[in-house]
């Protein structure tokens, strides 16, 4: 591989870096480009063929359909690990010690209070509101009670800081769905494990004992993992360009929430339940749904189908799938929906049109079928896939800051008009 690429630009050649990963991926650095061709940029929409930075958390092979958190693969996590060791690995990098685990877990309990007045915030929102919408709000309301920016070349502070927004994050999205069903703000226990809590701090009603599953408590956790980290992902890149303004990492979080929220992105989750039940409403028929997916004149896409990494099967999708299996037969639940499911994504593995486009099942196929067997509304999937996501957004916030990257601010290529006299409103 040679060390440099080289570009011509009228006649005159620039030669540019080689930069190679430690998994063999080569980026051409282009940090010098405008400088010494006098202006010339780049362009890429969406970021298809553009890294924004190095990083050390997650690698992913979307050709080999491999996901890695630091040099650890998804299946060896997910089978082997809890979400909170999960969380420590992608935050410090490597996977904690007993001890270290302990500390974390008693840490964060530590810190898992929220200011009563958050109350008087979720009040006013209107049980109709999203909880995505909700959460966001919530999570950067989070500042007006922390307002202390975190010193990030402090470990103990960073520490600290991440201590917090672990602990506070699982009570306002307990809190989000509680206030939607009408239900006591409260807190869980802190004797119990954190995923455990939060199921119990989900679920718990005022007037009988919860009983802890701990079939949900396992299901959750394996999702929880399999959501962590992505590498840049929109709302991962939203979280990374935010705190590249030194915003904090409550408010940078925030905005990664409502990145996450569409529909083309972590919303999915929510929309492939909606779109499965469309289908069996309308007597299960998947060929029309296939075909309207195919229709160029038609919006529809096949939703959870797809990723613009994944050119093969998302290996966090083939995890979850067993998993459905296990819960709904765990929960002696039958549900015609994952059914429907299984039998779109037979059709569309062998569609040409899909199989053309390399279009495979993502992490949002089935996980929505796993968190509605565990009673969770369908408004409130992307909410969980926010808190599978909290370590991850932590851990590359917390790296972006650590090798002090510059603000986010892309260049682009002006279209519009050129300079042109004003006009007085008479003459227009
Ligand atoms: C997540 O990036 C991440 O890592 C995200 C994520 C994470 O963990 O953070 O993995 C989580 O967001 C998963 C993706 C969830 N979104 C969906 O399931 C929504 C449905 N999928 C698509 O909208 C789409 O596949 C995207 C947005 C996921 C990816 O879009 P790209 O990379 O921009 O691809 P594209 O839109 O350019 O599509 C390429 C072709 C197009 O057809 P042609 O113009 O070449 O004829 O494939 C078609 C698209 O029309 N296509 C689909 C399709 N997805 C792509 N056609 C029908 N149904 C689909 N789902």
């Amino acid at each position: 591989m040679s060390k440099t690429a080289t570009l011509e630009i009228d006649g005159k050649k620039h030669e540019f870096p080689l930069i190679v990963g430690t998994e063999n991926e080569v980026a051409i650095d282009i940090k010098t480009l405008r400088a010494v061709t006098g202006g010339v940029t780049t362009i890429d929409p969406g970021y298809k063929n553009t890294g924004a930075c190095e990083s050390a958390i997650t690698f992913l092979n979307g050709e080999e359909g491999i996901l890695r958190y630091r040099g650890y693969s998804i299946e060896e996590l997910a089978e082997k690990a809890d979400f909170l060791e999960v969380a420590y690995l992608l935050i410090f990098g490597e996977l904690p010690t007993q001890e270290q685990l302990d500390k974390f877990n008693a840490d964060i309990k530590e810190q898992s209070v929220v200011d009563d007045d958050i109350k008087k915030i979720i009040d006013a929102f209107p049980k109709s509101a999203h909880p995505m919408g909700v959460l966001s709000s919530l999570t950067s309301a989070l500042t007006a009670f922390n307002p202390s920016s975190v010193n990030v070349d402090s470990e103990e502070e960073m520490y600290k800081t991440v201590c917090k927004i672990m602990g506070k994050f699982p009570v306002l999205v307990a809190w989000t769905m509680r206030k939607k069903n009408g239900l006591p703000l409260n807190y869980g226990d802190s004797s119990l494990g954190y995923v455990e809590n939060i199921l119990k701090m989900m679920f718990s009603k005022p007037n009988e004992d919860y009983k802890q599953n701990e079939i949900l408590v396992n299901a959750l956790d394996k999702l929880l993992i399999l959501h962590a980290d992505h590498e840049q992902n929109c709302s991962t890149s939203t979280v990374r360009i935010v705190g590249s303004a030194h915003t904090g990492l409550f408010a940078s979080i925030s905005s990664g929430i409502s990145a996450l929220w569409g529909p083309l992105h972590g919303g999915a989750n929510q929309a492939v339940l909606e779109m499965l039940e469309a289908i069996k409403e309308d007597g299960g028929d998947t060929k029309k749904f296939m075909a309207k997916a195919k229709d160029k004149e038609d919006p529809f896409r096949l939703m959870g189908f797809g990723h613009r990494v994944y050119k093969n099967f998302d290996p966090r999708a083939k995890i979850i799938k067993v998993a459905a299996d296990e819960v709904l037969a765990d929960l002696g639940v039958e549900d015609p929906v994952l059914d429907i499911a299984k039998g779109l994504a037979s059709e569309a593995l062998s569609d040409e049109y899909f199989v053309k486009r390399k279009l495979y099942p993502n992490v949002d196929f089935y996980s929505g079928i796993i968190y509605r067997s565990m009673g969770i509304p369908v408004e409130m999937f992307t909410v969980m896939f926010a808190l599978g996501r909290l370590p991850g957004w932590i851990a590359q916030w917390k790296e972006m800051r650590a090798r002090k990257e510059p603000i986010g601010r892309p260049r682009q290529i002006y279209i519009g008009e050129n300079l042109r006299d004003f006009k007085t409103i008479e003459k227009r």
